[in-house]
């Protein structure tokens, strides 16, 4: 009795599920036809009035957007408690504050990277916080690796509920500055990482009605200068998360695709630099720790665990990053010439270019400047495990001496 009411239950949610997606496509369909026929009509009329349309039927697209996303939510938040959650480069940044933040709701976390210590010291705050967790060192660009962290997870839990992919590297330069090799990189980590996990992860998540969650960018939908390996790779990220929604629908198995702008999660001194460093870290490291621009790294984490709790499809974080992915659907162009713009302000390619991470060129004038108007991302390097462990250690005996 109890199954059938359960099947029953099922398939009226499933149908909920159906009507929802069609009065989205519908909405969004008779949108599109407005916008064609008005289009072909605007050509007779003034520049002024065709402006005046566009932004009245891009407001139109951005509500029916913001309702389509909102029908797709789930009605009640899902409950994280008991739920097994792997979260790829979680020993620290982003990944460290969702290990907190799943664990502060009941999950039992796994943290996976490619520094020992660096995750042993994840694991051990996270558990002094009466998180349960546990860490497994896996290079993701490695398939063997992969392989056997996910059997580590079954060995251990016997099953997988949420999938996060947050592991990610960076590389600042102008193109000239840049290798080919170079993009490799950021293609092994960034995109056939998550591509890896997710296949070998999938049977796992199906069967626990799971989700995976792919922490993109908005770097993912507009390439800023200076940044081309990593916008190519979380372009083609977004592209697998979004896909994989599609193909996995009826399956049980949910992604959400996750778009930040800028967080402050103190990673700027990990990330290299090439071509001019010391310039190129200044500019970086500022836009990426001041207030207005970017959001601090708990605030980011707890809305993606919000939004997976609740199943949503997409969530874009910061104000900023929502501005421009709205501006380039309506006006590519518009955003294009701003970053042509952005690229010639930009440092130029010295004649010799050098290569040194973050933390190497915060110590130059430029570096040391910057460091005192970005307080908050310089404070989220010290709480987020960013810190280099023999330097951790190394504070740490002093302090206990
Ligand atoms: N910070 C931002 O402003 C921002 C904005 C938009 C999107 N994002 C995205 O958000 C995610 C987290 O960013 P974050 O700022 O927290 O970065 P982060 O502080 O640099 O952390 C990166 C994490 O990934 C791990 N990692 C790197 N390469 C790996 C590999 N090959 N295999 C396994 N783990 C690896 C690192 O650990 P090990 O080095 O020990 O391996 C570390 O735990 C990234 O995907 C990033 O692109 C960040």
């Amino acid at each position: 009795m109890a199954r059938i009411h359960h099947r029953t239950r099922g398939r009226g949610k499933r149908a909920k599920r159906a009507l929802k997606t069609s009065v989205a496509l519908t909405g969004a369909r008779w949108a599109w036809n407005r916008r064609r026929r008005g289009a072909e009509r605007s050509k007779q009329v003034s520049a002024v009035r065709r402006g005046a349309r566009l932004l009245t039927w891009g407001a139109a697209g951005a509500v029916l957007g913001v309702g389509a996303a909102m029908m797709s939510e789930h009605g009640h938040p899902r409950r994280l408690r008991g739920k097994v959650v792997l979260i790829t480069g979680g020993s620290r940044g982003l990944g460290l504050q969702l290990a907190r933040e799943f664990g502060a709701q009941g999950a039992l976390v796994v943290v996976c990277g490619r520094g020992r210590e660096s995750l042993d010291h994840a694991v051990s705050e996270l558990t002094e916080r009466g998180v349960d967790a546990h860490g497994v060192v896996c290079d993701v660009t490695d398939p063997e690796q992969i392989a056997a962290l996910l059997e580590e997870v079954d060995d251990r839990y016997g099953r997988l509920d949420v999938l996060v992919n947050s592991a990610g590297i960076m590389r600042v330069g102008p193109w000239e500055a840049l290798t080919e090799e170079h993009f490799v990189q950021a293609m092994d980590v960034i995109f056939w990482g998550p591509l890896r996990l997710s296949r070998q992860a999938l049977g796992r998540l199906r069967e626990r009605q799971g989700t995976i969650v792919n922490i993109t960018s908005i770097g993912a939908y507009l390439s800023v200068p200076h940044l081309t390996p990593y916008s190519c790779a979380k372009h083609a990220q977004a592209g697998l998360s979004e896909g994989l929604a599609a193909e996995t629908a009826g399956t049980g198995v949910s992604v959400t695709t996750v778009a930040p702008g800028l967080m402050r999660t103190g990673s700027h001194r990990g990330v290299v630099f090439n071509g001019a460093p010391e310039r190129e870290y200044a500019w970086f490291a500022l836009l990426a720790g001041l207030p207005l621009l970017s959001v601090n790294a708990e605030r980011a984490a707890h809305r993606i665990v919000g939004a997976v709790a609740r199943g949503r499809s997409f969530l874009v974080l910061t104000p900023v990053a929502r501005a421009g992915m709205a501006v380039h659907g309506l006006a590519p162009g518009l955003i294009q010439e701003s970053m042509r713009l952005m690229g010639r302000l930009l440092p130029n390619t010295p004649e010799s270019p050098e290569e040194r991470s973050g933390s190497e060129a915060a110590r130059g004038p430029l570096g040391r400047a910057v460091g005192v108007v970005a307080t908050l991302n310089e404070r989220a390097y010290e709480q987020l495990n960013q810190v280099p462990h023999t330097r951790q250690s190394r504070r740490a005996a002093r302090s206990e001496g």
